[in-house]
Formats: structure tokens, sequence, C-alpha cells
């Protein structure tokens, strides 16, 4: 099934700057007279923030891989029922801060479950969607902790689950992302996500910009 919408997510670690470009982005294609729904996982809807909670608090250290997995799996279920389904269907532009690659990066290959189990559980819960463009923010691990540990301040009081595991998780991850984009060169377009957020808002413009003109999206640059 097609919709008239346009499907955009941000993929990356921790600290890449997902969130800093996402709303960049939708104050900017709001500017041009584009509906824009923004939204994230987990948390783009009200059940989703409860079941957020369960996933990054950072005292649920019994939470099992399995676990994890079927909450993002039901996280994603509720979403797309209630917030993606319909936006596209309205014809929006949507911006999503992580959906499946990051089930793939982080529950595949970061909790190393079995990749089978996770695309059923994708494929289920997303009802097939998948997102039209993916921008996936890569940087180095040590300073996407650096940033994701300044914006917790004092330092490191906000830590959730993900940013109290170790340095190879996170490599796991990133290396995961960046083999899924030469899987999907496509549809995942790698941004190098050191420079100043200034470069980077560039690159994603000019990325995202092609890709709606591509799909016929009329506005006035
Ligand atoms: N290109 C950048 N260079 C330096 N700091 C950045 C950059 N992009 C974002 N930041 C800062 O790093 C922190 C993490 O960025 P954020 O957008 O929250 O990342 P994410 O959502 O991917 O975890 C924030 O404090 C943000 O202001
Ligand atoms: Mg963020």
């Amino acid at each position: 099934m097609s919709y008239p919408g346009f499907f955009i997510t941000f993929e990356g670690i921790d600290g890449c700057g997902k969130t800093t470009q996402l709303s960049v982005l939708a104050d900017h294609l709001c500017g041009l007279g584009i509906a824009v729904t923004t939204t994230r996982e987990p948390g783009g809807t009200a059940i989703g923030t409860r079941i957020r909670e369960i996933l990054l608090h950072r005292d649920n250290v019994h939470l099992s891989a399995s676990a994890e997995l079927l909450l993002y799996g039901a996280d994603r279920a509720q979403h797309v029922a209630e917030v993606i389904i319909p936006a596209l269907s309205r014809g929006d532009v949507i911006l999503c801060d992580r959906f499946s690659d990051a089930t793939i990066a982080y529950q595949g290959s970061g909790r190393k479950l079995p990749m089978e189990t996770i695309e059923g559980i994708i494929g289920y819960a997303a009802q097939g969607i998948a997102p039209d463009l993916t921008l996936l923010l890569d940087v180095d691990v040590t300073v996407g902790q650096q940033r994701a540990h300044r914006r917790g301040v004092p330092a490191g009081a906000s830590d959730d689950r993900f940013e109290r595991e170790k340095i190879d998780f996170h490599e796991r991850v990133r290396e995961a992302y960046l083999a899924l984009a030469r899987r999907e060169p496509q549809r995942i377009r790698v941004i190098d996500a050191s420079p100043s957020p200034e470069a980077i808002t560039r690159e994603v413009q000019s990325v995202v910009m092609d890709a709606l003109a591509a799909r016929g999206f009329a506005f006035t640059v």
C-alpha cells in the first residue's frame, strides 16, 4: 500500500545529533509550507511514553534482552497505528527520531538477538511500513558519548540504560548502522555528523529537498 506522505527517519548512535537536526529540519520544512509531523521512538504516543520510561530507566537493570525487544515492538505497533499511518495518509512529511533500523542495530548487533526474530517483530509491528528516506548521522562513538554526556547536567546524572552500556556495545551499533547503509544505499544516506551543527544541517537539507522534489512535493525555496 502506498501513501501520499513521505516518511523520513533519523538514525545513529546516541549523541550524534538526531534530535538537534530533526528540530531544525522541521522548522525549515514548516517555513516552506509543508505539513510536517515530528515524532520519535520509543515514546511517540501516550502509551509509548510509558513504554519508553520502562525501556530507558536506569534502575531497570533486570529487563531481559527479549523483553526489551518486545517492548520496542509494542511501542512501534502503537506508534505506527496511531501516528505514522494517519500522518502518511494525510500526506504529511514525517520526521521520526529512530525507527526499525535502530532495532536491528541495538537489539540485533548490540544485544546480539537473532535477526530473523527481530525482522519478524519489526515487520509485524510496523505493518510492513518502511521509511522512504533514512538519514544516518555517523560519528565516532567517543564523540557521541561526550556530546550525550554534555547534554545531561550534572555530568552523568541522566544516563539511561543505553548510555550505561560499554563502548564496544556502541561500536557494534555504529557498525550495524553502516552495514545497513551499505545494504540499502538508496534509502539510507550516511551523513558525517562530526562537523558543526550548521554544516550538518546544510547537508541534511540538501538530501531531503532533493528527495522531496523527486517525489513531487511542491514548495517554494
Ligand atoms: N554537530 C554537533 N557538534 C557539537 N555538538 C552537537 C552537534 N550536534 C548536536 N550537538 C550537541 O550534542 C548533544 C547531543 O545532541 P542530540 O541532538 O541530543 O543527539 P541525539 O538526539 O542523536 O542523541 C546536544 O547537547 C547537542 O546540542
Ligand atoms: Mg535524541
